[in-house]
């Protein structure tokens, strides 16, 4: 399903996120939305406080492959607000999950920005699983890092893409840095 293909009157939300990677919290949160909306759009977006470790493609790559089952998710990515983004497709109901109390000041903050920029646009919270309160992407690229991959936190795929990443990380080539290459 192509997202400029959805029929006049489905009901679509977005789910927003960097992703970096996807994790089953993640994954938890996209089939229990999934199940409220005729569509759901899963949109990588820059997080200017985060820099990623996996890149815009990787990152959808991997969530196209954790939701190759559930037809109704379509995955995209955006370079840009998402208040615009939600304005180029027609979407106004945005779905965020939420952990116990470290997410809230963010998530809050977020919903009332992206709503002063858009009056039309609805955040809608979901609380996440219990099993997953306290699972974020960060900390599973701390444990990777260290060469920790405890079972159950992301798909064997993406573990298999961090077990790759952490084992030969990319050498940047002065060119790619700006720099001269000289110590
Ligand atoms: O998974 P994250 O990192 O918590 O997701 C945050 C994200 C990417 C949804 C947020 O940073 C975002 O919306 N980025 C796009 C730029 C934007 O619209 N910023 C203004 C937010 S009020």
């Amino acid at each position: 399903m192509s997202i400029a293909s959805f029929p006049p009157g489905t009901r679509v939300a977005c789910y927003p996120g960097s992703f970096d990677p996807v994790t089953n919290g993640h994954l938890d949160i996209i089939n229990r939305a999934s199940g409220l909306f005729d569509y759901l759009v899963v949109c990588v977006l820059h997080n200017p406080g985060k820099e990623p470790l996996f890149t815009t493609p990787e990152r959808v790559q991997m969530l196209e492959q954790s939701c190759r089952d559930i037809p109704n998710v379509v995955v995209d990515s955006y370079d840009g607000l998402l208040v615009d983004y939600l304005q180029k497709k027609g979407i106004r109901i945005v779905i965020k999950g939420l952990r116990p109390i470290s997410d809230f000041d963010f998530e809050f903050e977020q919903a009332l920005m992206n709503k002063r920029l858009n009056n039309a646009v609805e955040t809608l919270f979901m609380v996440t699983s219990t099993t997953y309160s306290y699972l974020r992407s960060s900390l599973v690229k701390e444990l990777a890092r260290f060469g920790s991959f405890p079972p159950g936190l992301v798909p064997v795929h993406v573990e298999t893409k961090l077990r790759e990443r952490f084992r030969a990380p990319e050498r940047q080539t002065p060119l790619e840095t700006g720099g001269s290459g000289l110590a």
